[in-house]
């Protein structure tokens, strides 16, 4: 922020988090995201010239830090290291916009390879993503056959050279509901947090029904009744996760209950897409295109007056709304072109 003042929702929710995809592509099939009969190889991927250049990223991302409140940055995808030198690019960003908090939503299979240069270059943290400690079930779950060693040598990896380390597991009703305590269980003995989250209808691909959700008190009450847990206050205004430690340890996990909990009230994310696309929340069906913005010949202030007026005029609550039994009826976007 330089000067004036921080700018905040139609709900009054400043701007904290920018979530940054930078590649619609991924080495996994999760059913739930990209299943391999809709994104098989005659999908329609973006071309290069589609896609922000890394200078053309950093300038945007620039000019939300100069107009917004931003503290965190997360590089999602798709798989975010299937995009050739994203290191360089977390540099760029680090080095433009002074943020500290600099996070990756990954699937791990590629940190064995990159863990070191992600750190040098300013990475502070990487989130796992693995639904299954069973190897047959997660090749199942990813729709490549890949077991879980690879998954949990990136965690490894990126554990030997510094980076935090959380994992993320999306838990769906007759699929890996059995994995919860072992997961549990081998993640608390591990030191690292994991997160379940509930199994959300994003996108239009994965035919989610709520009978495939397992609620977020659900997930509590299997885990308490295994080993017993308390609540913990979030960490941060708008946190996702609901955070909970084992009691008697600093050990902990959180539930991300957007279906039976929804946290809307505080959402301060902004998504950022692949091709340039400004999203104000996980479910929408339009994005703004600042690509086109970048790419003319328009000045710096323009793009920073484009910026706040898209977020001043913000006012989703998706999550709320389908609690509330809200219908809203449209086409959303892609997980795998805004990351989560
Ligand atoms: P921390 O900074 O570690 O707290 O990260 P985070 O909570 O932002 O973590 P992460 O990006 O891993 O988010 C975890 C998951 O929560 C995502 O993959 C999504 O599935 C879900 N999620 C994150 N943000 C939102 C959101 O704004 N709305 C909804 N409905 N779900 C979200
Ligand atoms: N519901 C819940 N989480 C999802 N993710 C992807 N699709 C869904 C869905 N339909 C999660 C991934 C990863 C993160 C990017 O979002 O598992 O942890
Ligand atoms: Fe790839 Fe992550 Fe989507 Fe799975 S959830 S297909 S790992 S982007
Ligand atoms: Fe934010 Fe939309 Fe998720 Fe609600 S549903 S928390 S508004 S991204």
């Amino acid at each position: 922020m330089q000067g004036s003042k921080p700018i905040v929702d139609k709900k009054n929710r400043p701007l904290r988090d920018l979530r940054i995809s930078v590649t619609d592509r991924c080495n996994f099939r999760c059913h739930y995201c990209m299943p391999a009969e809709i994104f098989g190889p005659d999908y329609p991927f973006l071309k290069r010239d589609e896609v922000l250049s890394f200078e053309e990223t950093t300038r945007l991302v620039n000019l939300f830090h100069e107009t917004s409140t931003i503290q965190k940055l997360r590089i999602t995808g798709g798989e975010p290291l299937m995009r050739k030198d994203v290191d360089e690019l977390i540099g760029m960003l680090a080095q433009a916009t002074g943020i500290e908090d600099i996070a990756m939503t990954t699937n791990g299979t590629l940190l064995p390879k990159y863990a070191e240069r992600l750190k040098k270059a300013g990475l502070k943290r990487v989130t796992v993503s693995i639904d299954s400690l069973d190897d047959e079930r997660f090749g199942r779950i990813n729709g490549r056959g890949i077991g879980t060693k690879p998954v949990l040598d990136g965690m490894e990896a990126a554990k030997a050279v510094g980076l935090g380390v959380k994992v993320n597991m999306v838990v769906q009703k007759g699929v890996n509901d059995e994995d919860i305590v072992p997961m549990a269980m081998f993640f608390r003995e591990k030191g690292i947090t994991l997160r379940f989250i509930e199994y959300m209808d994003v996108g239009n691909s994965n035919g989610w029904r709520m009978d495939d959700v397992i609620s977020k008190r659900e997930i509590f009450e299997k885990i308490d009744r295994e080993m017993p847990l308390e609540p913990l206050a979030p960490r941060y205004p708008g946190e996702v996760a609901t955070r909970f430690r084992y009691k008697g340890s600093t050990d902990e996990i959180g539930i991300i209950s957007s279906v039976t909990d929804a946290f809307c009230g505080s959402c301060n994310r902004a998504r950022l897409s692949v091709e340039g696309k400004l999203y104000t929340c996980l479910f929408a069906s339009k994005g703004h295109d600042f690509r086109q913005l970048l790419r003319s010949d328009v000045s710096d202030e323009k793009i920073k007056q484009a910026i706040r007026e898209v977020w001043e005029q913000r006012k989703d609550q998706y999550s709320l709304d389908r609690t509330n039994g809200v219908k809203v009826e449209r086409q959303k976007i892609e997980m795998s072109h805004i990351g989560g």
